[in-house]
């Protein structure tokens, strides 16, 4: 018997032939139990030597059982070490990562410098009302500065905003000075050409306080030109007209191509045209319940998509909006 449990155990190559070998041998009804009642049958002078003989025997299948159990939790866990190896040497999988539109990373970075100064932002609604768009603003019906903006209606006295100048009414009539916002969105006007689409975004300033001057409006302009187009450039300042403003001026900013000496992208005149600003109107102060003999403010408004085209030298706006990934990819700063 045990040369045949010897030669059974050399076979045994898993933990379910390892279970049957316990089985057959050891276990209730295996064959050594087995031996153990035959005892009885033996002549009682030959018992206590058989009986020593197959409790021996009995010792040592338990010794190789456990021999055996051991092997195969070796053989086991070498098998499962081998199953779940990694290769590092393998090369990884390469998954391709997005990256901002230019519109979003220039919102992102005029955010950035203006809440440094301490701006808020407020987001008003893209469907706006005549008065919230113009006549509070100082343009009322029937004024000719309507004709600025060419307004797509939705209603009689609802419009798709031509402008985020509204959000200076709404910003005004919720709170009282001092007021630092910005007024980031989209904005609607038909026009359509190389630099202009009918959907484009803006970003108002709004600032109103006690004693605040064109200065003070030059200076936050120059960090935030500087903060863009480099820590060279300057800005100047060219009167100019809107009803909500005055007075009201053209914000150019010093060539950042040339330096200031000309070039194409400046038309060689040392500057470009960035955006519209000027100091509130007292009307428009008075609009909205706040004493302009008291406080006073100036406003901004910035084309996102210009200041985009400037910065990335992208030359037709539509660009901007087709999607296509190859031009998308560009922009990964
Ligand atoms: N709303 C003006 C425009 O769209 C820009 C502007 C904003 C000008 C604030 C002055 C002050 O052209």
């Amino acid at each position: 018997l045990k040369q045949e449990l010897e030669a059974e155990a050399g076979q045994v190559r898993s933990k379910e032939e390892l279970s049957a070998f316990w089985q057959k041998y050891l276990g209730k009804n295996g064959s050594i139990p087995a031996l153990m009642k035959g005892l009885r049958d033996v002549p009682k002078e030959d018992r206590p030597a058989a009986g020593k003989t197959i409790n021996e025997f009995k010792v040592w299948a338990e010794a190789r059982y456990q021999e055996l159990n051991a092997e195969i939790e070796r053989i086991e866990l070498e098998a499962r070490n081998k199953s779940e190896q990694v290769d590092i040497t393998m090369p990884g999988t390469v998954r391709p990562m997005g990256s901002l539109h230019p519109i979003t990373l220039v919102k992102n970075q005029i955010i950035d410098v203006f809440s440094g100064m301490g701006f808020e932002i407020y987001e008003g609604p893209e469907i706006e009302d005549d008065d919230h768009n113009f006549t509070r603003l100082n343009v009322p019906k029937n004024h000719p500065a309507r004709d600025m903006q060419d307004t797509f209606y939705v209603a009689e006295d609802i419009v798709l905003r031509t402008q985020t100048s509204g959000g200076q009414i709404r910003v005004m009539d919720r709170e009282k000075p001092p007021i630092k916002v910005l007024v980031p969105g989209r904005v609607f006007r038909s026009d359509s050409d190389a630099t202009h689409s009918p959907m484009f975004h803006q970003m108002e300033g709004l600032v109103v306080d006690k004693g605040i001057t064109l200065c003070d409006l030059q200076g936050m302009l120059d960090k935030f030109v500087q903060a863009l187009f480099g820590p060279e450039v300057k800005t100047r300042l060219r009167p100019s007209y809107f009803p909500f403003t005055e007075p009201s001026v053209e914000v150019d900013v010093s060539c950042f191509e040339c330096g200031g000496k000309g070039c194409p992208l400046c038309k060689h005149t040392g500057w470009i045209e960035v955006l519209g600003a000027g100091v509130v109107h007292h009307s428009v102060l008075e609009n909205c319940g706040i004493d302009p003999n008291v406080y006073s403010g100036f406003a901004f408004g910035i084309g996102i998509e210009r200041i985009a085209m400037l910065k990335y030298g992208i030359n037709n706006i539509g660009l901007m909006f087709e999607n296509d990934l190859r031009f998308l990819k560009q922009f990964n700063d």
